[in-house]
């Protein structure tokens, strides 16, 4: 071919875009709301609907309160959602998150039978539980690892059993999979899909979720545990081993830093992967868009379509309902 022939084919690019109509033929990136899913946080008493510090539009509820929320959410089109529990009261040992009648189980048989169809996933965690925020049980001033996973395991055995089709291990302690897919397989709960927070890192993007939970530690930080940034290979390690431990699902967390570990995910494992757009993501966004510094629909338009372009094919976000309507009116 000619070098001018090929340019006046190839050199052309913004013929493609000239107009709303074929630039909607030409999306290489499409969001779904079949792909979104909402966390939500409960708390304990009734008739509570308290907004989070940090978070404008999103609001932790009572069990009691929850139909109505849920009610909003499947009516909007959203399938799934991510329960975290806020217990009123707190132990060293996080007892409550592996109570029978703790708060996440009480949620699960609350909901699940007028919700059947709504997928109920399970955060599977001890720092919402523990009075020092911790994700495990202390030995001095360190997480006790090992001592951690029984504790981690029954919690899961308890949520499934009160009806999660999900529970989402999101400690980042060693082994957590393994101990958690084995406990759910001796306790007859083999359809529990396991949801493996495997590349989770040691983020300044959580803090609006430690203000709505009542989980920042009271010392140190999760450092020793959770990743650092910019450790891709590492990342890739960690996908591994949940995956040989029997995680059905991985994620990788925050999302927005974090874009090249997701691509990389998608390219190097083939079992379906989740990102989750975290709390401080949601709320820089959303500061800005009440500023009128952003405008919010084609931000948040922008940022989902960048996590799903990467790779994710599950978003956990925040802005999950909106996003569905939006998704829905074709933004
Ligand atoms: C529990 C947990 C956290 C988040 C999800 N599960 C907090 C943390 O690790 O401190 C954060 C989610 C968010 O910021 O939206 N370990």
């Amino acid at each position: 071919m000619l070098e001018e022939q090929r340019l006046r084919i190839e050199g052309r690019a913004r013929r493609l875009r000239r107009t709303e109509s074929i630039r909607r033929m030409l999306r290489e990136t499409r969001l779904h709301q079949d792909m979104l899913v909402a966390p939500v946080f409960v708390t304990e008493g009734e008739g509570r609907v308290e907004e989070i510090e940090g978070m404008p539009g999103v609001s932790r509820h009572s069990v009691d309160e929850l139909p109505k929320y849920l009610e909003r959410l499947t009516g909007a089109g959203i399938r799934g959602v991510l329960l975290f529990g806020v217990p009123d009261s707190k132990d060293e040992a996080g007892t409550g998150a592996y109570a029978r009648d703790g708060i996440i189980p009480r949620t699960l048989r609350a909901i699940k039978p007028s919700f059947p169809e709504l997928v109920a996933m399970a955060d599977v965690c001890m720092c919402e539980y523990t009075s020092h925020g911790h994700c495990g049980v202390l030995a001095g001033k360190e997480v006790d690892n090992d001592r951690t996973l029984p504790l981690l395991a029954r919690a899961a055995v308890e949520y499934a059993r009160a009806g999660a089709d999900v529970v989402a291990p999101s400690a980042m302690m060693d082994g957590q999979v393994l101990a958690i897919r084995k406990a759910l397989e001796e306790s007859g709960s083999d359809d529990t899909i396991v949801m493996g927070y495997s590349a989770k890192h040691a983020s300044a993007f959580y803090k609006p979720f430690r203000s709505a939970a009542g989980s920042a530690p009271s010392f140190g930080d999760r450092r020793s545990y959770q990743m650092q940034p910019g450790n891709r290979r590492e990342a890739m390690r960690e996908i591994r081993l949940d995956v040989e431990e029997g995680a059905d699902m991985v994620m990788v967390k925050p999302a927005l830093a974090y874009l090249d570990v997701i691509a990389e995910a998608r390219r190097r494992f083939d079992v379906p992967l989740a990102a989750y757009n975290v709390s401080g993501e949601y709320s820089m966004l959303k500061a800005a868009a009440l500023n009128g510094w952003l405008d919010e629909k084609l931000a948040v338009q922008e940022v989902l379509t960048g996590i799903r372009g990467a790779g994710a094919d599950l978003i956990i976000t925040y802005f999950a309902e909106q996003a569905s309507r939006w998704i829905e009116e074709g933004w």
